[in-house]
């Protein structure tokens, strides 16, 4: 029995988390098994790697450093909690994965695609997300929703040119896969985003209960 993985990116403040909250309800309303988890995280570990991650600090994080504690999160969530889920044939709604990776520390901080490819290959082996919905939206609204939240977070710190490269890679990986993704606009209303996504849902629902 496999489960069903779906990852939701985006940028900061793009309603990955609403919405997540959003497709489980409607995913619950059939009876379906649904994990809820995030990356970077998901485990008591690999949630203090992600403090790691997050927290603005003196020293100057290499990116190189960035992009081996992503991985060293996504090995233990994969272990202790995605695959044991898709094992007993649940749906998986992941905030970020592996292609968060591609987008941040990629496009961002312009780390090699191969030398994220070589990792990804390492960690996960074959596996990949059956579906990824990218939350987009132009980078000034996300920052701003982000701000509204408070303090900002060492990745929040970047400037608009990061965070443009970080949106750009997002939508060429999209380009380059249309069976897999899915990009959502995100910056209209909340009530039509989560439009967008009931027109998603019978796909989604067809794949699950399939
Ligand atoms: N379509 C929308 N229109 C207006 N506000 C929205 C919309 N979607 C989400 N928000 C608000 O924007 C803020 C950020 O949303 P949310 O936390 O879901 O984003 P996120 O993608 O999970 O961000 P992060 O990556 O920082 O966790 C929240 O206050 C949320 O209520
Ligand atoms: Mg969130």
């Amino acid at each position: 029995m496999t489960g069903l993985f779906i990852t939701l990116e985006g940028p900061e403040g793009a309603g990955k988390s609403t919405n997540r909250e959003y497709l489980a309800q409607r995913l619950r309303e059939h009876s379906l098994d649904v994990v809820l988890t995030r990356e970077p995280g998901g485990t008591p570990l690999a949630e203090r790697i992600r403090e790691l991650l997050l927290a603005p600090a003196d020293e100057p994080m290499n990116s190189d450093t960035e992009l081996l504690l992503v991985f060293a999160a996504r090995a233990q969530h994969l272990a202790q909690v995605i695959r044991p889920a898709l094992a007993r044939g649940a749906v998986v709604l992941c905030d970020r994965f592996t292609d968060a990776t591609y987008a941040y520390q990629g496009g961002g901080r312009g780390l090699p695609t191969p030398r994220i490819e070589q990792l990804e290959s390492f960690v996960q082996g074959e596996m990949r997300p059956d579906l990824t919905l990218i939350f987009d939206l132009p980078v000034e609204i996300g920052l701003s929703r982000a701000a509204a939240r408070g303090r900002l977070d060492r990745f929040e710190q970047e400037g608009l040119e990061f965070f443009e490269a970080v949106r750009s890679a997002y939508l060429n990986r999209a380009q380059q896969d249309r069976q897999r993704y899915r990009v959502v606009d995100a910056g209209q209303s909340l009530a039509a985003v989560q439009q967008s996504l009931d027109r998603l849902l019978p796909e989604v629902l067809e794949r699950a209960l399939g």
